[in-house]
C-alpha cells in the first residue's frame, strides 16, 4: 500500500509575513492528520521561516522548488543540496514543467538534479508530463516514456525506490482544466509500466506518483481514488490554507 503525498508548490508566491498568516491557519485545519504525507514547498527566500516554523510540527514537512547538481562554488543565483538539508528540507521538486519551459532544463539536467539530491539523502519529486499539442498529436506515451527514461538515467533500483514522480499535464497547469481522473489514471499506469521496464514490477509497484494540474478541493477526491494516483502537487489551490487542508482531507476521506 502506497502512502499518499500531499505536497504545496507555491511557485513564485508568499512573502514571510504570507507565509506566517498561511502556517497559523493551515496548522490549526490540519491539526495533526497523519494519515497521508503532507509537504510545503515555499519559495527560497520562505524557506527558513517556514523550517523554523515547522521545527515543532512532526506531520508537515518541507520541499524546495529547485537546487543546483554542483557541491558549493562558483555558480552565482544557485542553492545547493547542503543549503537545503541546513533547513531540513527533505523533499526537492524538479524538472517542473516552468523550468523546463521558462528555463531551459532538460532531462540530462534534471538527471543531475536528482542524482544529487538523492546524494544528499532529499526525496527528488521528479515531474513529467505532456504539452496539449503533445497529447492532441497522440504522443503522450512517447514524451512521458522519454522524460522519465532521461531524468532517471543511469539510477539504480535502490534509487528509484526512494523518488516521488508528478504527473504534471502541461495543459491542466493553472488552466482550471483538470485531467479527468480517467485520463489521469491513463497516464500513471503508464508511467508505472514504464518504472517496471526501466527497474522491476517490485520497484514500480512502491514509487509514489503524484498527479499536478488544477487540483481543487471539489476535484480532490475522485483524482485521489485512482489505484496509480498515489497524492496531489498543488499549485494555486494550495496558496490558500483553509483550501489547502481541505484536499489534504478529501485525500483522507479516500483511505479505507
Ligand atoms: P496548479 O495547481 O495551479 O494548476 O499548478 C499545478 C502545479 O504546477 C504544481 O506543481
Amino acid at each position: 500500500m502506497r502512502r499518499k503525498i500531499i505536497a504545496a508548490n507555491w511557485k513564485m508566491n508568499m512573502t514571510n509575513d504570507e507565509a506566517e498568516g498561511f502556517l497559523e491557519t493551515f496548522l490549526l485545519e490540519v491539526g495533526d492528520e497523519k494519515r497521508v504525507d503532507v509537504v510545503l514547498v515555499p519559495s527560497f527566500t520562505t524557506l527558513a521561516k517556514v523550517s523554523e516554523k515547522l521545527s515543532s510540527v512532526q506531520n508537515v514537512k518541507l520541499g524546495a522548488q529547485n537546487m543546483h547538481w554542483e557541491k558549493p562554488g562558483a555558480f552565482t543565483g544557485e542553492i545547493s543540496a547542503e543549503m537545503l538539508r541546513e533547513l531540513f528540507v527533505r523533499y526537492v521538486v524538479l524538472g517542473h514543467s516552468e523550468r523546463r519551459a521558462l528555463f531551459g532544463e532538460t532531462d540530462a539536467i534534471v538527471n543531475k538534479k536528482t542524482k544529487a539530491a538523492l546524494a544528499a539523502t532529499m526525496t527528488p519529486i521528479v515531474c513529467i508530463g505532456e504539452t496539449l499539442a503533445e497529447r492532441d498529436a497522440g504522443q503522450v506515451e512517447t514524451v512521458l516514456e522519454t522524460q522519465l527514461r532521461g531524468s532517471l538515467a543511469d539510477l539504480t533500483p535502490a534509487q528509484i525506490e526512494d523518488l516521488v514522480l508528478a504527473y504534471e499535464p502541461v495543459w491542466a497547469i493553472g488552466t482550471g482544466r483538470t485531467a479527468t481522473p480517467q485520463q489521469a489514471q491513463e497516464a500513471h499506469a503508464f508511467i508505472r509500466k514504464t518504472l517496471a521496464a526501466i527497474s522491476d514490477d517490485a520497484i514500480a509497484g512502491k514509487v509514489r506518483i503524484q498527479y499536478g494540474g488544477s487540483v481543487k478541493p471539489a476535484n480532490t477526491a475522485d483524482l485521489m481514488s485512482q489505484p496509480d494516483i498515489d497524492g496531489a502537487l498543488v499549485g494555486g489551490a494550495s496558496l490558500e490554507p483553509r483550501g489547502f487542508a481541505e484536499i489534504i482531507q478529501a485525500t483522507c476521506g479516500t483511505l479505507g
